[in-house]
């Protein structure tokens, strides 16, 4: 059980302002940990450190003090990008974090020479069609029965793109 100086720190650590940086390969283990509590299809620590690796894949990560709070990765292709993944820890989830993670890693995607950035969202993500139509990305397209869902049903994919740069 978590004492008072546990429950301090938990509360000290909550409020402190996280700090944005390029992800690195030694970052590999915490963002699939990341990846695996917020998606259906996790990815392994290999499969992260082989995109961390990848010179065509570009990421960067928050840091809440010493913890792992959440990580943006994109892969480019001559002058177009495609979001592969986000995700904020659930505990930090609701304060802007995605939003600043996102802006930081449109500005490197733009200084990359990147010039449309797309990517691929499920219909009921409510929390990341928001995020996304605040940045200013548009749907362009629907993958009708594109994620599967509990009890054999499926959710649509939407593809959602921005032009920057
Ligand atoms: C999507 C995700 C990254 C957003 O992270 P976040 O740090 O909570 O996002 P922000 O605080 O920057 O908020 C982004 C928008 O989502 C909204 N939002 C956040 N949590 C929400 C929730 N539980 N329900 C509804 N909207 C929510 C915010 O209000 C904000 O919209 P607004 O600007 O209109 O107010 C996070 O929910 C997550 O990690 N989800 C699991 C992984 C995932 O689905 N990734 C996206 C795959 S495409």
């Amino acid at each position: 059980m978590m004492g008072f100086f546990g429950r301090l720190f938990s509360k000290i650590l909550a409020k402190a302002e996280p700090a944005l940086s390029d992800a690195q390969p030694r970052d590999a283990a915490a963002i699939a940990a990341l990846h695996a509590a917020s998606f259906r299809r996790g990815w392994s620590d290999q499969e992260v450190e082989g995109l961390l690796i990848d010179r065509s894949v570009i990421a960067q990560r928050a840091l809440i003090g010493r913890a792992f709070a959440g990580f943006i990765m994109s892969r480019v292709a001559a002058d177009e990008a495609e979001i592969l993944s986000v995700a904020v820890a659930r505990s930090q989830q609701g304060r802007g974090l995605a939003r600043q993670l996102l802006n930081l890693h449109l500005r490197r995607l733009a200084g990359l020479g990147v010039r449309t950035v797309f990517l691929e969202v499920d219909e009921h993500n409510t929390p990341a069609i928001k995020l996304y139509g605040r940045a200013g990305f548009r749907e362009v397209s629907r993958r009708a029965n594109y994620y599967p869902l509990a009890g054999g049903k499926t959710a649509a994919a939407l593809v959602l793109r921005r032009d920057i740069g």
